[in-house]
């Protein structure tokens, strides 16, 4: 089926439509970015061993708009015994449009190499993510010419999913590394119908996460705009981050401590200094030189164009070699431009007291495309269409 013959509406901003069962996937923006957030994640980062970029990214849109939009062909015919159906119900039983799946493609500097003639095309600020004070990266958990990101309500879904693109691009697409995700939201499902100054999850540390995070409406710092390469322009940056939390070390802490490590206070989520968590934080004496809230966004004038759209999930791959829970984030950063709003607020919470308790082993930097928009499109071609 050609890449955006399914019709399927135009791309939700999250609101009400949070309830929908199936997230559009075309639109002049990925899904997956402001759209509704979702339980369960998976993200999957491949090398390109094709020189074939517009053959694949093609076969990827077309297959994205399938599965995502309930069209996969699972109903192949049963007479022909060398081919089995590749979905028999693990992307819905009887509706295979329950899950809110989306599939978000990034692209890893690497792409930008001299491979594939796109040296010039790189976006400007996507460079290989560096290794940042204090991680501990594992370079086989780090990087990768493309980003898969699968979002749904189930994790038998996005697992799924990924696996349904791996066949799809077997002998194009080498896996790298991938990490499956989840989240808990306030309401199970649907998700997210997010208040203003208010979180949507509870993140490991047990504290609210998200309470000041920008709204999905902030086109202005997720979405590249006129000062990026016209191919690029409504493509969002994505810095994945896989950070191992040390857990056991956290709860042994006072309450006290792990609010001052934080900045704000664990059960209600309220900033240091006032008693609800809507309240915009005002960092008084309260709140420690040294905690996260204050280090990543001081509030300062001009400190706005630094903020971005925080979409993380939490991962859990059981014990290490000493019996310790491997467990801590996926977080995803959104934003227009890499260095100045992740990269800037990242360098300046360097020293936070959180950091003891934190590391980060992989992840990398990535550059989502702009969405699908007509026949005939598919994502990234204005990249790797030859004239
Ligand atoms: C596993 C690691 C992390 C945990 C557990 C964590 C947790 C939190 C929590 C509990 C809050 C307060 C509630 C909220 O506003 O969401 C927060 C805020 C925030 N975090 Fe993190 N965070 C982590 C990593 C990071 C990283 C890597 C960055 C960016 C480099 C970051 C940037 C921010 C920002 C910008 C805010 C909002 C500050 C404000 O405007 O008040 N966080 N985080």
């Amino acid at each position: 089926m050609a890449a955006g013959a399914i019709g399927a509406g135009r791309l939700l901003d999250g609101g009400e439509e949070a309830r929908a069962e199936l997230l559009p996937w075309e639109g002049p923006r990925q899904a997956g970015i402001v759209t509704p957030r979702t339980s369960y994640g998976m993200v999957a980062a491949f090398d390109v061993v094709t020189d074939d970029l517009e053959e694949l990214f093609q076969d990827l849109t077309a297959r994205i708009a399938e599965i995502s939009q309930g069209h996969p062909d699972r109903m192949d015919p049963l007479s022909n015994a060398a081919l089995p159906p590749s979905d028999t119900g693990e992307l819905g039983f009887e509706d295979r449009d329950d899950g809110r799946l989306t599939i978000t493609i990034a692209l890893g500097a690497s792409l930008f190499d001299d491979r594939f003639g796109l040296e010039a095309q790189r976006p400007e600020t996507l460079s290989r993510m560096p290794s940042f004070p204090g991680d501990n990266l594992d370079a086989r958990r780090c990087h990768g010419d493309i980003l898969v990101l699968a979002q749904s309500d189930h994790a038998m879904i996005t697992h799924h999913a990924v696996r349904d693109i791996m066949r799809r691009t077997k002998g194009r697409l080498e896996g790298r590394w991938a990490q499956t995700c989840f989240q808990r939201f306030a309401e199970d499902n649907p998700s997210t119908r997010r208040r203003e100054g208010v979180a949507d999850a509870r993140g490991l540390l047990g504290f609210p996460d998200g309470s000041q995070n920008i709204g999905v409406d902030r086109h202005e710092l997720i979405f590249a705009g006129a000062e990026a390469q016209p191919w690029a322009r409504g493509g969002s940056y994505l810095a994945v981050r896989l950070i191992r939390l040390k857990l056991e070390r956290w709860d042994r802490l006072s309450r006290t401590a792990q609010e001052d490590s934080i900045g704000r206070k664990k059960v209600s989520g309220a900033p240091l200094e006032g008693s609800r968590e809507e309240e915009v934080p005002k960092l008084d004496s309260r709140t420690p030189v040294d905690a996260h809230i204050r280090m990543a966004n001081p509030r300062r004038p001009g400190d706005e164009r630094h903020r971005f759209l925080r979409r993380p999930f939490v991962y859990a791959n059981g014990f290490d070699e000493y019996g310790l829970l491997d467990s801590g984030s996926v977080f995803l950063a959104f934003c227009r431009d890499l260095e100045r709003q992740f990269g800037t607020t990242k360098r300046r919470t360097h020293g936070q007291d959180l950091d003891e308790y934190m590391v980060a082993f992989g992840g990398g930097y990535f550059f989502c495309p702009p969405g699908v928009e007509g026949d005939g499109d598919y994502l990234a071609r204005r990249l790797v269409e030859r004239a």
